[in-house]
């Protein structure tokens, strides 16, 4: 693979921010986007900018047919046979509210997801439980993320209606067994929902294999646009829902006072389709295709093992999840002792042009259960090279430099950050979730004792 060819493909990356371009450590939110893509998008608009479906001239047969090859691509490329295996949505939260509120619920039935589940997949079965009587199951992952199956039966054997779990963390990088959750799931008569969102974007997934029932992902987080999402369904699942909504497109015919839902994916797709969206979508995966998914893996993974080498020995880095980065390619996650996350996030993108996440990454539970004020997360991409890496290490190790051991972020870790540029993040921040995350923690500081419980199961 060819990074530095790769690289000139990605428009963000060569817009200088002051001197240098961004080394952009933050795919995990949203991924870069390579020129195919945007002009992919801008083909439509400016080519042939019709709705599919509805009127007969030239753009709208032409739109019909690429949306209707993106549906198909992404089958293909999630290991499904049948292209009605893909309904289009704005996004993985969307695509799990549709199973959510699609599913016809009895009171009592259970849901089992794990206690590391983005608000995505936690808070949609929490107004179940409000609503309709619906029973949360909580599945205790181990200190580093991974997963037993035999705690995994103790819950299926109280009779689970489904099961909704992470494929990849957006925590950690760790993934969960597909297959054997799978299986494990069916035996006892559960469906099974993986939220894809992270995994999708590194590493080829089969899921008619698999067998799994429901899997939801994100464009944006796969070279795509925003907007664009997908469930992919087992056709036999699919047709269990309940279109969360329905209108125009979604009928094969209506009169005033009834209506016939179209076949499944259709009747899932209401009123005028994101378009450019999906075949934006399509041009990612294409893009995706062509570099190779061992390619994207090997990169990942060797910028994570040079960045993990570099922290072995520090002991206020502490890092979330596994140690081996082979079970993380594509995360590197950590609390520093005595800083605050927001602060060396600033600090890194201010004084290293790298960019990062900080705060609880939406998995507030995860940091609630354990007192902990957030994480810092650095996420790699098939973009990132061995400067980005190093620029990383550099600006951690400045920051650590700076901050003396046992300080108290928000004095000298400030410091180091330019005043005018705290208060305008601060400020920007303060109706994000970022700054929920902040206003919700206790203590300011992530000290070896509270970080080594970061890792913990609570
Ligand atoms: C694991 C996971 N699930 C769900 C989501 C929500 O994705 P979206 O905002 O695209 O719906 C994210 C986004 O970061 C995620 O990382």
């Amino acid at each position: 693979m060819n990074v530095g060819r790769i690289r000139s493909e990605f428009p963000a990356l060569s817009k200088a921010t002051g001197e240098r371009p961004p080394a952009y450590l933050d795919s995990a939110c949203m991924s870069l986007v390579p020129r195919p893509v945007l002009d992919a998008m801008t083909e439509y608009y400016r080519d042939y900018p019709g709705c599919a479906g509805r009127s007969l001239h030239r753009f709208a047969v032409e739109v019909g047919r690429r949306f209707e090859e993106s549906r198909e691509a992404f089958a293909r490329f999630l290991g499904r046979s049948d292209p009605r295996a893909t309904v289009f949505v704005r996004n993985a939260t969307e695509a799990i509210n549709l199973v959510g509120e699609g599913l016809s619920w009895r009171r009592g039935d259970r849901v089992l997801i794990s206690d590391r589940e983005h608000n995505s997949n936690l808070i949609v079965w929490q107004r179940l439980v409000r609503e309709r009587g619906v029973r949360l199951e909580i599945l205790r992952l181990s200190d580093d993320g991974s997963f037993d199956g035999e705690e995994l039966d103790r819950h299926l054997a109280r009779g689970v209606r489904l099961v909704s779990l992470f494929h990849t963390s957006n925590l950690d990088g760790r993934s969960l067994p597909v297959r054997e959750i799978t299986e494990r799931g069916h035996d006892a008569g559960a469906l099974v929902l993986f939220d894809g969102c992270q995994a999708a974007p590194h590493a080829k997934v089969d899921l008619d294999r698999a067998g799994v029932d429901f899997y939801a992902v994100s464009a944006h987080k796969m070279l795509g646009p925003t907007g664009t999402g997908v469930l992919s369904a087992a056709p036999h699942a699919l047709d269990t829902l309940r279109p969360l909504l329905v209108g125009g497109e979604t009928v094969v015919r209506s009169d005033l006072s009834s209506h016939e839902l179209r076949e499944a994916p259709y009747r899932f797709e209401a009123g005028l389709q994101n378009y450019a969206g999906a075949i934006g979508a399509k041009a990612a995966l294409d893009y995706l295709g062509r570099v190779g998914f061992d390619a994207v893996l090997a990169q990942e993974l060797r910028l994570n093992r040079r960045v993990t080498a570099a922290f072995e020995d520090e002991r206020r880095l502490e890092l979330l999840g596994p140690r081996d980065p082979a079970a993380r390619p594509s995360i590197f996650a950590f609390t520093l002792e005595g800083i605050d996350p927001a602060d060396a996030a600033l600090f890194l993108d201010e004084g290293h042009g790298v960019m990062v996440r900080s705060g609880m990454h939406c998995v507030h539970s995860f940091y609630a259960e354990r007192g902990l004020s957030g994480s810092v997360r650095a996420s790699l991409y098939l973009y990132n090279d061995t400067a980005d890496a190093d620029r990383l290490v550099a600006g951690l190790v400045e920051l650590l430099e700076r901050v003396p051991a046992r300080s108290v972020s928000g004095t000298s870790a400030a410091r180091t950050v330019s005043s005018a540029r705290r208060a305008t993040v601060r400020s920007r921040a303060a109706g994000s979730k970022g700054a929920a995350a902040r206003s919700a923690r206790p203590p300011r500081t992530a000290g070896p004792g509270r970080a080594a419980s970061a890792t913990g199961s609570g």
